[in-house]
C-alpha cells in the first residue's frame, strides 16, 4: 500500500477512491524519499533539441502509458481513442489490440493493483483551445530512454502519481524536458506564458538545476476564474531538485519564469533546468494524442 500525504490510499483489493479535487490546489512532495531522482540527470544530456522551438533552448523526449486499476472498469473512451489513433498510425488490428485494456499489461504493481500498458510513440497533438502557440499542430518527439522507462524508479513514479490521485483508468503523458540558457540568451520554461493544459492535474518533478541563478526558473500559479486567468500569485517559488509538485490544472494557471546563467565561467557558460512533467488524461478531457510517425 502506498500511503500518501493528502493523496488517496490505494490497495490491490478494491477499486481506488479518487481524491476529491474540489479542495485541491497544489502539493509539493520530496520525491527523493522514494526514488533516486539524481540518477536520471545524465539522461537529459542525450535529449535532442526540440525542433518546434526555433530559439533552440528546449529539449524534449516523451512517452505514453495507460494506467488502470485492476479492480476498476476500463474507461471505454480510452480504448476507443487508442484504437482510433492506432488506426491513423497504420497499425493492423492485431498490433493495435495489444495496447487495449483487454490485452495483458506491460507490467503491474502488486501493492496498489495498478496495471500499466506502455503505449506507442504517439505524437503530441494538442487542441488550440489549450495551446495558442502550438495548438492543433502535430509534434513528434523522440522516446524517453528505454532504460529509464524500464527502471523500478520510473515505475514507482508513475504508480505514485496514480495512487496520489486514485484514478481508475487514465492515459499518462510523461515528458522529459530540459531548458537551457547561455550568458547572452535566457531560456523559457513556459513559451506560452501563464496557461492551463486542459488536464485535471499535472505533476512536475524537478530533476536538476545546474548553473542557473537562484531567482530564475520560478514556478508561479494564479487562480482560474471561470476560464479566465486572475492576477494575484498564489504560489511563487523556486522548486528545487528532488521536489515533485502536483497541481490542479482546472483551478490554477501555471507559469515558469525564464532561466538565467548563474556563472558564465562555469559549465561553458551554460545553465540548465531539467524537469519531468506527468499529466493524466481521461476522456472527455483533452486527449492530445497524434499518430505515430512513420
Ligand atoms: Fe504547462
Amino acid at each position: 500500500m502506498i500511503t500518501n500525504f493528502s493523496g488517496a490510499n490505494v490497495t490491490a483489493d478494491h477499486p481506488p477512491v479518487e481524491l476529491d479535487l474540489s479542495n485541491f490546489l497544489y502539493e509539493a512532495i520530496d520525491a527523493s524519499k522514494f526514488i533516486n531522482v539524481k540518477s536520471w540527470v545524465p539522461f537529459f544530456n542525450e535529449i535532442p533539441a526540440d525542433p518546434y522551438i526555433k530559439e533552440g533552448y528546449r529539449y524534449k523526449s516523451i512517452a505514453w502509458f495507460r494506467i488502470k486499476h485492476i479492480q476498476a472498469d476500463a474507461v471505454k473512451g480510452i480504448d476507443e481513442h487508442i484504437a482510433a489513433v492506432n488506426k491513423l498510425s497504420g497499425m493492423s488490428d492485431d498490433e493495435s489490440n495489444q495496447y487495449l485494456s483487454t490485452a495483458k499489461p506491460s507490467w503491474q504493481s502488486k501493492e496498489t493493483g495498478y496495471c500499466c500498458w506502455n503505449l506507442p510513440q504517439y505524437a503530441m497533438q494538442q487542441s488550440i483551445k489549450y495551446n495558442p502557440v502550438h495548438g492543433d499542430m502535430r509534434r513528434e518527439y523522440p522516446r524517453i530512454n528505454e532504460n529509464v522507462i524500464d527502471s523500478d524508479d520510473f515505475r514507482k513514479l508513475l504508480i505514485f502519481y496514480a495512487s496520489y490521485f486514485g484514478w481508475s483508468d487514465a492515459v499518462v503523458l510523461v515528458q522529459f524536458q530540459r531548458v537551457d540558457c547561455l550568458a547572452n540568451r535566457t531560456g523559457l520554461p513556459a513559451v506560452e506564458g501563464f496557461h492551463q493544459d486542459g488536464n485535471r492535474h499535472v505533476g512536475m518533478l524537478v530533476v536538476n538545476r545546474n548553473n542557473v541563478t537562484e531567482d530564475s526558473g520560478v514556478s508561479q500559479y494564479v487562480m482560474d476564474d471561470n476560464g479566465k486567468k486572475t492576477e494575484p500569485l498564489i504560489f511563487n517559488k523556486v522548486i528545487p531538485a528532488d521536489q515533485l509538485i502536483f497541481w490542479n490544472d482546472k483551478r490554477v494557471w501555471h507559469y515558469g519564469t525564464e532561466i538565467k546563467v548563474a556563472d558564465p565561467y562555469v559549465n561553458e557558460g551554460r545553465g540548465t533546468r531539467d524537469i519531468i512533467i506527468l499529466s493524466a488524461k481521461t476522456p472527455p478531457a483533452n486527449m492530445p494524442m497524434g499518430p505515430v510517425a512513420h
